[in-house]
């Protein structure tokens, strides 16, 4: 600044909201500023619970077996500070308990919407859990609500669900023949990666659901539902296209992992890699009648 320019500091709040919006930060978490330097007050002892099976991969260093997968388990390591394996299995037990507990899809929707496990709860507007027809013969999984889904509560309504149904619509299903959840029912803040806690205390549910649902096809969009779900160790480019079996409970069923459509709306190239693998589905549910 030259000595004939005007300080602009102390910004006005305009700026400040300015500085915001451009690095990204599109909501506020809180109604008071938080001071993270200070030590946060010691936490209430948690009561132990009894052991439950946490996939080695999720709480351990070691290399996943049947579980989420190396690419997904190295980028939530990367991002996420490590869970006590205790919180995780507390919530994912919890989780479980309820998800069987529940008999029908609307059960299991109040025992999603009542369940306190997941943190990212706190941040969101909104539950959501699935929309389309749950009698459909296929049923897809992608990763988490977005900004649009968070509002509307439903998964798929953004930019992203546009484009997935699109690409439904191309071959012949919409709405009244397909099922479409997610694999976490709340928006993580600023659409970040799901951390694994979330994975782990939301995966007993949408395994309730698939098995409530029961599918003839299992489609999963992008890395962190075919990690989770199929137990994939590859990363989804290698993996997308390739059928698997989704196998869990009552359900066994084909599987296909596909590139998540937010992925293909940031990478346009590779949409010829997802038209081949819409045609391998729509190939599969002909094939099977559905
Ligand atoms: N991306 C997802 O994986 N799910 C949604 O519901 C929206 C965007």
């Amino acid at each position: 600044m030259n000595a004939t320019e005007t300080s602009d500091f102390p910004p006005s709040l305009l700026d400040i909201a300015l500085f915001y919006a451009e690095a990204g930060v599109d909501e506020a978490i809180g109604e008071l500023p938080v001071d993270r330097t200070v030590a946060p007050p010691p936490r209430p002892a948690v009561k132990p619970q009894p052991a439950v099976a946490v996939p080695a991969a999720v709480t351990s260093g070691q290399p996943p077996g049947p579980g989420l997968g190396t690419g997904v388990q190295a980028a939530l390591a990367a991002r996420a500070p490590q869970p006590t394996s205790l919180t995780a299995q507390a919530a994912e037990s919890a989780a479980t308990s309820a998800a069987r507990a529940c008999n029908t899809i609307a059960e299991l929707e109040a025992a999603i919407r009542a369940f306190e496990g997941c943190g990212l709860k706190a941040t969101a507007t909104n539950t959501v859990i699935a929309r389309g027809n749950p009698k459909a013969a296929l049923m897809i999984v992608g990763e988490a609500p977005g900004r649009d889904e968070d509002a509307q509560g439903l998964p798929f309504v953004g930019e992203s669900g546009q484009l997935l149904d699109r690409m439904l619509k191309a071959i012949g299903r919409d709405e009244s023949n397909v099922y479409i959840s997610n694999m976490l029912f709340w928006r993580p803040p600023g659409n970040r990666d799901p951390s694994t806690e979330e994975i782990v205390a939301c995966r007993p549910f949408i395994e309730r659901l698939i098995e409530l649902v029961q599918p003839k096809v299992l489609v999963c969009t992008g890395k962190f539902s075919t990690a989770t779900l199929l137990g994939t160790t590859q990363g989804i480019t290698r993996v997308r296209g390739r059928w698997h079996e989704y196998a869990k409970g009552d359900v066994k069923v084909p599987a296909l992992p596909m590139l998540h459509p937010a992925y293909l709306l940031r990478q346009p190239g590779v949409k010829r890699e997802a038209w081949r693998d819409m045609l391998e589905l729509a190939a599969k549910l002909d094939e099977l009648g559905a």
